[in-house]
């Protein structure tokens, strides 16, 4: 592959890897014995989907609709499925019994595994010929800046971690 191609693929290849790194924490959600470690992987996995829901959202999406308009109709399809899949997050009660959260948890993982899917089969791969190479480094920059929000010492504030579409003010205000 030329360096020019790799620029290209560098952006599926990170959030495929995004997606990798949420499938693994479902596998070991479900592996786990203890509560207190399924609720850690769920917490965990569900602050790394918010941050890649924004980057897809406020950088990936909007350029690949330009970028592909015929495709546009996928992306507006992908959103929607962000939506409910946030709607499905407020309903999540982590200190309530165990046994319910493991449900709706699990529920909630087959929803994001369909979603992921359908963006890696119906969607990455019409993008063979789209440069994205220009969007690469303004998602490393906003990923680092979004980590940082989230270490910054709200990383068991629930709630506004998973308000995937709010505002930053808004997040920062709640
Ligand atoms: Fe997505
Ligand atoms: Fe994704």
């Amino acid at each position: 592959m030329d360096l020019n191609n790799q620029t290209r693929q560098y952006v599926l290849k990170m959030l495929q890897l995004d997606h990798k790194r949420l499938n693994d924490y479902f596998v070991q959600f479900d592996q786990s014995y203890l509560p207190a470690h399924k609720k850690s992987f769920a917490m965990t996995a569900l602050n790394e989907l918010a941050v890649h829901a924004h980057l897809e959202e406020e950088i990936f999406y909007p350029y690949v609709k330009t970028a592909k308009p015929s495709v546009a109709v996928l992306i507006d399809r992908s959103v929607r499925q962000h939506a409910s899949i946030d709607s499905l997050i407020r309903t999540l009660d982590l200190d309530g019994d165990p046994d319910l959260f493991e449900k709706q948890f699990l529920e909630l993982a087959d929803k994001i595994k369909d979603h992921i899917r359908f963006e890696e089969l119906q969607i990455f791969v019409q993008l063979a010929d789209v440069d994205l190479g220009a969007i690469g480094p303004v998602l490393d920059k906003r990923r680092d800046d979004l980590m940082k929000r989230e270490s910054a010492g709200n990383e068991h504030q629930f709630t506004p971690q998973t308000n995937l579409y709010a505002s930053e003010d808004q997040q920062k205000s709640a």
